[in-house]
C-alpha cells in the first residue's frame, strides 16, 4: 500500500465512523508517533496492570513454556505486532541460553519499530536468527506461512483485546487458516477480575489514558484538515462484566459541529464517539473462541494472581 493509498482508507474509515448512527473511531489509528509514545507511558502506570502481568508470566514459566513449544525439531516464532520486544526477550534469551535452535520473525506494519527492535535484540542477543517481515499481518502469513518448518505465531498482549468477541472468532479463524498441523498459537488474553481494577486499568490517574483517545482527534485535525476541539469531549471508559468489554468512549460534552475533510458532523450534547473495545475473557468464553476458531488448547500459563493468561493452542485439523 503506498502513502496516498493508505490515507484515502484512513479518511474513509474515519469518516464513515463519524457519520454512522452510533458514530465510532477505530482504535487502530491511535498509533501514531505520539500514540505509541503515549501507550509506552501507559505500560508503565500503576494502573495498567497487563504489561506487568505478562511479564511475570514470562519470567516464571519460561522454561514450562519451551517444554510445550519444543518437542526437538527447530521452530520459528512469528510474532505478531512485535512492539518493542521487551518482554518476548525473556522467552527468546531464555530459549537461546537452552541451546534451542528457532528463528525469530518479527511482523510488524511500520517499519520503524523493526528496526529499533532488530538493533535492540542484535545487541543484547548476537546469536539470535532473526529475519523480520515489514506489513500486515495477514500479508506476512501468507508470504511466510509456505516454509515447512514448524511455526509458533506469537499474539500476546492482549492485542486480540481489541476485537469484539464476533470479530475475534473471525481473526482467529483467519490466523488459523495459515497453520500447518503441528504449528502453535501463543495468545496473551486478559482475564476477568475486580470489576474497579479493569476500570481504573483504563482511567488512570495521571489522565494518560484519556490524552491517548483524545490523540486520535488531534492526529484526525492534523492529517484531514478537520477541527476538533478536545476540551468539548469528556473521556469515558466503562466496564461490562458480562461481556467482559472494556469500552472507550468520547463524549460531545455540547451540541456542535465539526469540519472533517470538508464534511460537517454534528454532535448532540451527551452523544458519544465508541473508542476503543478492550476484552477480558473467561474461562468459558475461551473454550468458545478457541472452539469456534478451530483451534485446541493445548496449555495454560498464568501470573500468581490470575489477571492475565498466556494460553498455547494447536490448530485443530
Ligand atoms: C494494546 C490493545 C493491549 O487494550 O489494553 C491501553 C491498548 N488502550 N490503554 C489495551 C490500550 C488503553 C491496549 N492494547
Amino acid at each position: 500500500m503506498t502513502q496516498a493509498e493508505a490515507t484515502t482508507i484512513f479518511e474513509e474509515e474515519i469518516l464513515e465512523g463519524l457519520k454512522a448512527r452510533n458514530k465510532y473511531l477505530s482504535s487502530k489509528y491511535f498509533y501514531d508517533a505520539r500514540g505509541d509514545e503515549l501507550f509506552q507511558q501507559i505500560m508503565k502506570l500503576e494502573e495498567y496492570y497487563l504489561t506487568r502481568k505478562e511479564h511475570e508470566i514470562f519470567t516464571t514459566h519460561k522454561e514450562a513454556i519451551l517444554q510445550s513449544i519444543y518437542d526437538g525439531q527447530t521452530f520459528r516464532i512469528i510474532e505478531l505486532g512485535a512492539g518493542d520486544g521487551s518482554k518476548t526477550k525473556i522467552l527468546l534469551k531464555h530459549f537461546l541460553s537452552r541451546g534451542i535452535d528457532f528463528t525469530y520473525t518479527p511482523v510488524d506494519i511500520s517499519g520503524n519499530v523493526l528496526e529499533i527492535l532488530e538493533s535492540n535484540l542484535k545487541a543484547d542477543m548476537p546469536d539470535l536468527k532473526m529475519e523480520s517481515f515489514q506489513g500486515d499481518y495477514f500479508d506476512a502469513l501468507a508470504e511466510i506461512s509456505t516454509s515447512p518448518e514448524k511455526d509458533v505465531v506469537f499474539f500476546l498482549g492482549s492485542t486480540l483485546g481489541n476485537f469484539t468477541e464476533e470479530e475475534a472468532v473471525g481473526f482467529m479463524s483467519k490466523l488459523r487458516s495459515f497453520l500447518k498441523p503441528n504449528d502453535l498459537l501463543f495468545l496473551g488474553v486478559d482475564l476477568k477480575k475486580d470489576p474497579s481494577i479493569i476500570l481504573n486499568a483504563y482511567n488512570d490517574d495521571q489522565g494518560v489514558t484519556r490524552e491517548f483517545n483524545l490523540n486520535l482527534l488531534d492526529r484526525i485535525n492534523d492529517e484531514l484538515e478537520a477541527n476538533f476541539d478536545r476540551n468539548q469531549f469528556q473521556h469515558y471508559p466503562y466496564y461490562n462484566p458480562h461481556t467482559g468489554e472494556c469500552r472507550s468512549y468520547l463524549i460531545s460534552k455540547v451540541r456542535q459541529e465539526v469540519i472533517v475533510a470538508g464534511e460537517t458532523i454534528h454532535f448532540r450534547p451527551w452523544e458519544a464517539i465508541f473508542m476503543e473495545v478492550s476484552k477480558k475473557y473467561d474461562e468459558v468464553q475461551l473454550e468458545e473462541l478457541a472452539d469456534k476458531s478451530g483451534f485446541k488448547p493445548i496449555n495454560s500459563f498464568y501470573d500468581q494472581e490470575e489477571w492475565f493468561a498466556d494460553l498455547l493452542w494447536k490448530s485443530e485439523k
